[in-house]
């Protein structure tokens, strides 16, 4: 079976392990590589998805996407973690495509117009390109498979937020847009820090994939030196955690995680702006602002083992021909 898919992205260093892993994986069609702002200036993610898709030959059409937020100013650009441009200490090359002439939004819209019930939107980044398809075209719920965000935090596992002690990144940096796509009524699955957070690429573990996996093995080698030196300095571990290659990873074989069902909000003020809670007990209550909602899907357990398996088996055969 293939899924087809639009990855919407900020990237972002491990938003190119996990493009990367998207075009490698032969049961994804990646249709199109859909940017927002986030680890990365607009300009600067958009150039680096460009950069990919000119360097690996990529089908997928590239659409620029939101520079900001829907409501606020953007906390700016995560250069701590993913280094002035977004690739760490790499820095995309000139390139000579250009990207799709219309915004993110509006080509997601009509990809799914075009193709009713066959597109899965994965977003591994802020949720504004996905709020605003929303607000222009509501109608886009009924029209897609599923949405599979990288984002978030529960508390499960002990894992409540990585900006903020209780936000995740991609939903602090658009809070009212992640609201508005969780409590939209289509079908979500969200791969948040409760289980990304429990899988790991040791140093080790990307040391053997620059040996093994060819070219791209090399580059995402490369492209994660600036990463695992943030992992190293400011966190003490020796290799980092598998954000947002879990989102393929799920679209790939849901069978690596285990869900669990409730509607999800988001905080949008006050110190915990940014978190996001589900509603999973079935409780009524004199005032529930969740009671309305669908119920969403949300990962709280990972077998890790077999995720860092899947993601090496598919880079190894297909960076060896690269
Ligand atoms: C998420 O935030 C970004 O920095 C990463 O690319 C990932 O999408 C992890 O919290
Ligand atoms: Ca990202």
């Amino acid at each position: 079976m293939t899924h087809k898919i639009i990855l919407d992205t900020d990237p972002g260093i491990d938003d190119a392990m996990a493009i990367l892993f998207a075009e490698a994986h032969p049961a994804i069609e990646l249709l199109a590589i859909t940017t927002v702002f986030g680890n990365a200036t607009i300009e600067h993610g958009t150039h680096n998805a460009l950069w990919l898709k000119q360097k690996y030959g990529m089908k997928a059409d590239v659409a620029q996407g939101a520079a900001a937020p829907l409501l606020r100013e953007p906390v700016g650009p995560t250069t701590v973690v993913h280094g002035p441009t977004g690739f760490g200490d790499v820095t995309a090359g000139e390139v000579s495509i250009s990207a799709d002439s219309r915004p993110a939004w509006q080509y997601i819209v009509e990809a799914l117009k075009a193709a009713p019930g066959e597109i899965t939107l994965v977003t591994i980044g802020p949720l504004t390109n996905l709020a605003l398809a929303l607000a222009q075209a509501p109608e886009i719920t009924k029209l897609v498979k599923q949405v599979v965000v990288m984002g978030g935090a529960f508390g499960v596992n002990g894992h409540r937020g990585n900006v903020t002690p209780y936000a995740e990144a991609n939903i602090h940096d658009d809070p009212e847009a992640a609201d508005a796509v969780f409590t939209a009524d289509w079908p979500v699955v969200i791969i948040g820090l409760d289980v990304t957070q429990q899988s790991f690429f040791s140093g080790a573990y990307l040391d053997a994939l620059r040996d093994e996996a060819g070219e791209p093995g090399r580059f995402l080698w490369d492209v994660s030196r600036f990463y695992l030196r943030f992992y190293s300095e400011r966190i003490g571990l020796d290799g980092c955690h598998v954000h947002d290659p879990s989102a393929i990873a799920y679209v790939v074989d849901p069978e690596l995680f285990t869900l669990r069902d409730g509607p999800v909000r988001v905080i949008d003020s006050g110190p915990a702006i940014g978190h996001t809670l589900q509603k999973f007990d079935g409780k009524s209550h004199p005032h529930d602002e969740w009671a309305d909602y669908p119920a969403q899907r949300v990962g709280v357990a990972v077998r890790d083992q077999a995720l860092l398996s899947l993601y090496r088996e598919t880079l190894v055969a297909w960076g060896k021909g690269h």
